[in-house]
């Protein structure tokens, strides 16, 4: 018996490679790099399945030359705005994506972040090392308090509510905003749903916790940073272009908002000028959901929905999969 063709454009932890290829016909880019565009059109071709990552951008062309017999792009991500969902959708292409397991990994690495603007981590590392630590000093390299502060969270889903309740532990009062309240999250952290713009005035701390669509785009522009307090520190650990770069660097040039903690950049990996020098910023290099158990985890979970997929079943995580069926039996 033939078994389906599948494509992983990148080595991922070996327990998933080892499911896959237990179940399929498996090749892996086996790379230090992405593929090009053009490797990768030529690498999908007469695929099954794909499991691909957030650098891949998957839009009609891609879809296209997988051909019909494709039946799932598993994405190695929770977020998936380098996919044209439509586009699959109207091909009978199931798009999947890994929720749930990395949820507790990006939260503690989004406090991560939190801690090490606010109480200047980086920045004092850094300046121990090149030999500017001349002793204990009551005015050197003061930062801001966590404890008590007000923690505003923008988007209220999986991660947005971790990093929330990881707030309780520091005693903080926590306001949220998103498209609708979330009593679950109000009832586990004493969370209060406020307005964005009153979010921004009040909040200490903001963490972005947005998906990345046409509407999240430069959610956090020059108007949103101004309305920040000039002691408050922004967190982003959702996608890059959710913040206007360039006027970011601008607010934390001119001492417009106190810090920022980014672990996702609009050009990546390339750094809006002026950002590397800054040293109220903690740049990280998108290390989200960077421990092993949960890179192992992303990958167990896209290889179960490529194999439901490829079965019949249905994947644990598609996010098209009504409409993509319905399109695929012509509905
Ligand atoms: C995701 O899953 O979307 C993360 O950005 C990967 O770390």
């Amino acid at each position: 018996m033939t078994r389906a063709k599948v494509y992983v454009t990148r080595r991922l932890p070996e327990a998933a490679l080892e499911l896959l290829s237990r179940h399929t016909d498996m090749e892996v880019n086996p790379g230090e790099r992405s593929l090009t565009r053009q490797e990768l059109i030529g690498k999908v071709r007469g695929c099954d399945a794909v499991l691909c990552l957030l650098t891949d951008t998957i839009d009609d062309e891609v879809l296209a030359a997988a051909g019909p017999q494709c039946r799932i792009f598993a994405n190695y991500a929770v977020g998936y705005n380098n996919i044209d969902v439509a586009a699959a959708t109207r091909r009978g292409i199931i798009i999947a994506n890994t929720p749930d397991v990395l949820t507790d990994a990006t939260a503690d690495l989004a406090w991560a972040l939190l801690l090490a603007v606010a109480r200047r981590v980086a920045e004092g590392d850094k300046a121990n090392r090149s030999g500017l630590f001349k002793g204990w000093e009551p005015l050197f390299m003061l930062g801001r308090e966590v404890s008590g502060k007000i923690l505003g969270i923008i988007g209220a889903g999986r991660i947005g509510q971790a990093v929330a309740r990881r707030g309780c532990g520091f005693a903080m009062k926590v306001i949220y905003s998103a498209s609708r309240p979330n009593p679950e999250l109000e009832a586990a952290t004493g969370a209060r749903f406020v307005a964005r713009e009153e979010l921004l005035r009040e909040a200490d701390f903001v963490s972005l916790h947005v998906p990345l669509t046409p509407a999240t785009h430069h959610l956090i522009g020059e108007r949103e940073l101004a309305m920040m307090k000039p002691t408050a520190i922004l967190i982003n650990t959702a996608r890059g272009p959710v913040v206007d770069e360039k006027a970011l660097v601008a607010a934390l040039r001119t001492g417009r908002i106190w810090g920022a903690g980014l672990d996702v950049f609009e050009r990546e990996p390339v750094l809006e000028p002026g950002l590397a020098e800054l040293p109220n910023a903690v740049i990280l290099p998108h290390l989200g959901s960077a421990t092993e158990e949960t890179r192992t985890r992303m990958g167990l979970v896209a290889v179960e929905n490529i194999l439901a997929a490829l079965d019949g079943r249905t994947p644990p995580n598609g996010v098209n999969i009504k409409e993509a069926l319905a399109a695929r039996s012509g509905g």
